[in-house]
């Protein structure tokens, strides 16, 4: 392939290098081209051809249906790695040997604890507030906590602020949920690992000794780690934009949650299991659901299907399907919507609307089966994305400052009123 892509403006030649990355995808360098005596930008609405970064965290392949955080597959992770050694992997680049996750653990631990008076923030809110909005919010008002995080340029001052929202988000998360369920604010027990200790925080009761159901251990690892990084998301990219202002790496990590709650993007884990829920009420007519997914009149999408760059089977649903069975089993749970997941997925990938654009299942569509039968409520599904999408966030905001990428501040074509001249309110 060439190196040089050329366009040509107005009869006008304009020459712009091509670069390929390490998976052989290509792209026109257009750094130069506003600068160029052409004055043109291009436009690229939710930027579906638009390379904001070169990094090297994740790989995603669409087509193929690929997914490699730092080169290892999410296959690989899944089955043979943990959550905390793929959050240090994404993080900082390896696997780690024993001394580094080691001391990573033990950094993190020693993070494990948040301020009381976090508490009192979390006291003005409503039982009733969604935990997405809980927890952005409580992200937030840790840099007030923790005036250390905030500045930071250094490598060692950014792993100081990593560690610490690593030891302390957990304990938000937890406080969301509890806080909804009218349960003690419990803090974490530094004699477990990570998602071991996350589970005592999320289902240990007041009144009852805390028995550790490994089951849940699994699944819960495999979920968070399946849900780390995926590129340049949208809530990855709102970190990268936030973080490219200098905003801390908690201000940053606040506005991705932010991001996620929507319900094309993350929030779709909770809507699907609304959408699954309402096809039972509805005596598990999932043709009328496909018919409304189908039909431009009606705003109905079929959550948890579809995907910007997935254009085969996400690899991530394929895992959590198959967990989902496995799960469900070992725990002795049967659930009605798992079946009505299924029944639609059949009926989808032999429709020709869906098999026409490509929608298949994508990370949300089963994810939501599995928290519900950990007992996690609907509304918190979102929170869980968080969780696993942390390590991700981090590690794209410190490849972003590291590399030293420039503020974030796209350009525009302007399509509103030409000057016009001020008219006195008496005259309008
Ligand atoms: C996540 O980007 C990531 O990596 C995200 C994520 C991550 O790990 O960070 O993978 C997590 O967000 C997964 C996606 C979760 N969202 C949902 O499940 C919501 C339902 N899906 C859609 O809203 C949609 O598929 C998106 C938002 C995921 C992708 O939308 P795109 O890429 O902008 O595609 P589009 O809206 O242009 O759709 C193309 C066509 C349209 O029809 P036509 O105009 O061509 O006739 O497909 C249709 C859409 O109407 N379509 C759907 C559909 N998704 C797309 N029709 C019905 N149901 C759907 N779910």
């Amino acid at each position: 392939m060439s190196e040089i892509a050329t366009i040509e403006i107005e009869g006008k030649k304009y020459e712009f290098p091509i670069i390929k990355g390490t998976e052989n995808e290509v792209a026109i360098d257009i750094k130069a081209l506003r600068g160029s005596s052409s004055g043109v930008i291009t436009l690229d609405p939710g930027f579906k051809n638009t390379g904001s970064c070169e990094s090297a965290i994740t790989y995603l392949d669409g087509e193929q249906g690929i997914l490699r955080y730092r080169g290892y597959s999410i296959e690989d992770l899944a089955e043979k790695g943990d959550f905390l050694e793929t959050a240090y992997a994404l993080i900082f680049g390896n696997l780690p040997n024993k001394e580094e996750l080691e001391k990573f653990e033990s950094d993190i631990k020693a993070q494990s604890h948040v301020d009381e008076d976090v508490k009192k923030i979390l006291d003005g809110f409503p039982k009733s507030a969604h935990p997405m909005g809980v927890l952005a919010s409580l992200t937030s008002a840790l840099i007030a906590f923790n005036p250390d995080s905030e500045d930071v340029d250094s490598e060692d001052e950014m792993y100081n602020a990593i560690v610490t929202i690593l030891g302390k988000f957990p304990i938000l998360v937890s406080w969301a949920l509890r806080k909804k369920q009218g349960l003690p604010l419990d803090y974490g027990d530094d004699s477990l690992g990570y998602v071991e200790n996350i589970a005592k925080l999320l289902f240990k009761k007041p009144n009852s000794d805390y028995k550790q159901n490994d089951i849940i251990i699994n699944a819960l690892d495999k979920l968070l780690i399946l849900h780390a990084d995926h590129e340049q998301n949208c809530s990855t990219s709102t970190v990268r934009i936030v973080g490219s202002s200098h905003a801390g790496l908690f201000a940053s990590i606040s506005a991705g949650i932010s991001a996620l709650w929507g319900p094309l993007h993350g929030g779709a884990n909770q809507a699907v299991l609304e959408m699954l829920e309402a096809i039972k009420e509805d005596g598990g007519d999932t043709k009328k659901y496909m018919a409304k997914a189908k039909d431009k009149q009606d705003p109905f999408r079929l959550m948890g299907f579809g995907h910007r760059v997935y254009k085969n089977f996400d690899p991530r649903a394929k895992i959590i399907k198959v967990a989902a069975d496995e799960v469900l089993a070992d725990l002795g749970v049967t659930d009605p919507v798992l079946d009505i997941a299924k029944g639609l997925e059949q009926e989808a990938l032999s429709d020709d609307y869906f098999v026409k654009r490509k929608l298949y299942p994508n990370v949300d569509f089963y994810s939501g089966i599995i928290y519900r039968a950990m007992g996690i409520p609907t509304d918190m599904f979102t929170v869980m994305f968080a969780l696993g999408r942390l390590p991700g966030w981090i590690a794209q905001w410190r490849e972003m400052r590291l590399r030293k990428e420039p503020i974030g501040r796209p350009r525009q074509i302007y399509i509103g009123e030409n000057h016009r001249s001020f008219v006195d309110i008496e005259n309008r």
